[in-house]
Order: C-alpha cells, then structure tokens, then sequence
C-alpha cells in the first residue's frame, strides 16, 4: 500500500481526499516542487525547500505547516515506508491555498492550506542520457513569472505534448528572440568554447540542477556565461543540453529536426552529465 501526506496525517494513496474547492483544483493557486532521491537521501534538499518558501512568498501563501523541516521529515518518512529507501525515486510536494468559496481574490487569512506529498520510483532513461533526444523550439507563452514553481502548468502541458507529436522529448522556448528553458528544464549551450544559459530572472525556473551545473562547470573549468542565446544562432550551436531533477544532463542532438552539430552528444555534455552523476550519487550540495 503507498502512503501518502496529506494536511499532517499519512494516508493510502487512494484514500486521500481533498475538497472540490481547493483553490490547486479550482485556480491552480499552488507550489510545488520535485525532489530527487537517492539510496534514500533526499539530493539538495536545502535549496528545494528555500525555492518552495520563496514562491509561496511569491504568491502570499501562508507557510506554517510546510516549513522546511517539516517537509524533509514527510518525505523522509514517506520514503522509508514506501520502501524506496534503496535505489531511485522522487518526492512530490504541493501546498495550495486551501479550499474555499470560489472567488478569484485571497481566502480570508486564516484559511487552512492545503499540503500534500507522494513518492515515486524513479528509474532514468540511460539509454536517451547517452545517445541524445530530439527538441522541438516553441514560442514562449507562459506567464512572466516562470521563476515561482506553481502548479499552473499548461504552457508545459501543452509544450511537452507538442513535442511528444514531434516525436521529441522536449521543447525549447523562446522569448524575444532568445532561447528561455525547456518546458520542463532549464537549457545550456556551447557556443565558440563557451557554456551559455539564460541568466536568472523572472522568465525561467531557478532550477536545482541548473545551480548544480553551474557550480560543476566553475569546478571543472568549464567557461560558462550566463547570458542568453539568440533563436537564430540555435542551429549553430556546437552543443546543446537540458537539465532537471528527473532529466539530468540531457543532451539534445536533432532540433526541429535538424543536427545539432555531427548529432551526437559533445564532450562538455558528456563531461557534465558524468560530474553530475558523480555528485548525485554522492549525495553531495
Ligand atoms: C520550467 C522548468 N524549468 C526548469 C526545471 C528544472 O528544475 P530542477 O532542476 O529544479 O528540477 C523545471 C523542473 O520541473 C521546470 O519545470
């Protein structure tokens, strides 16, 4: 039987209930976030958790009941009683607003959130890792606060569902001209020698494995600047990646069906995924 955690009790998965009006269900009026798991230690909890308190922040949601160490315990405790103490999995957590009378603007204040967490087994595609996916490029139609981790997914959604007709594993966004992320990832390229991201701003995620990235390239002197690159120099890049807590290091070889220089993965890719794998499997950061 999987348990779940939902609002302070442990409870089979199908069990768990939430209201018809919660504002997750109603608006999509939530965080969230994805946390990778490893022979049962949770990998850079830490900079999971300050993201989480930072978008509920972000969208004024009260935060008593998912402090970080009160969800590192859920998850910790999920993990050993879902027996995925050993091996790979992931956590899930996610606090709405809570349920109330449908009205777009704030609950009153004391209204109780709602916080909820699963686990999942995880398995990678060391297949795809090594010999590279396809990406498709689509224009950027999120919101302009891509920064918070809310649950209002459906620019990814639809991305992703693009991409999978495609025949590819992910789509690359681009916003005035300029390549964003990935609808589920953060992106890297190699231009002229040089490891190149879209800088942090409100127009793409803080992603954890992003900030592994860049603190790995700083490690194995890997020139990275973190400024964006444009749509019509994506063609001509000598490398491109993507990165997230359940892609790792992705390396993307054929884009709108075209390769991406000789279409296979290039040696700082290969060199990051390795380093990543290494820090993973060290728990480390
Ligand atoms: C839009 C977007 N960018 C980047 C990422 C990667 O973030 P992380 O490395 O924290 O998983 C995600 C993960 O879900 C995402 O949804």
């Amino acid at each position: 039987m999987t348990k779940v955690y939902l609002n302070g009790t442990y409870v089979a998965r199908e069990d768990a209930r939430i209201p018809v009006e919660d504002r997750g269900f109603l608006f999509g009026d939530g965080i969230y976030e994805v946390v990778r798991v490893i022979e049962g230690r949770l990998f850079a909890w830490d900079a999971h958790a300050a993201r989480m308190a930072n978008g509920l922040a972000g969208l004024r949601i009260r935060q008593d009941g998912a402090e970080s160490a009160t969800l590192r315990a859920v998850c910790e405790r999920l993990v050993k009683e879902n027996g995925l103490a050993t091996g790979e999995a992931t956590v899930y957590l996610q606090v709405t607003r809570g349920a109330a009378p449908r009205i777009h603007h704030f609950p009153p204040a004391d209204t109780p959130t709602t916080v909820f967490g699963s686990t999942a087994r995880f398995t990678p595609n060391v297949a795809m890792r090594t010999n590279g996916a396809k990406g498709i490029t689509l224009p950027d139609i999120r919101w302009s606060r891509c920064d918070l981790k809310t649950v209002n997914l459906l620019g990814a959604v639809l991305a992703r569902q693009a991409a999978q007709e495609a025949g590819a594993y992910e789509a690359l966004f681009h916003r005035d001209g300029m390549v964003t992320e990935g609808a589920a990832t953060n992106a890297f390229m190699v231009v002229g020698g040089v490891l190149r991201t879209y800088p942090l701003c409100h127009y793409i995620l803080p992603g954890i494995t992003r900030m592994e990235i860049v603190s790995l390239a700083h490690e194995l002197g890997i020139p990275l600047e973190e400024r964006p690159v444009s749509l019509s120099d994506l063609p001509r890049v000598d490398e491109l990646f993507v990165c997230g807590t359940t892609t790792d290091v992705q390396a993307i070889v054929e884009l709108d069906g075209e390769p991406i220089a000789n279409g296979k993965p290039g040696p700082v890719t290969v060199r990051l995924r390795e380093a990543l794998t290494r820090r993973l499997m060290a728990g480390a950061a």
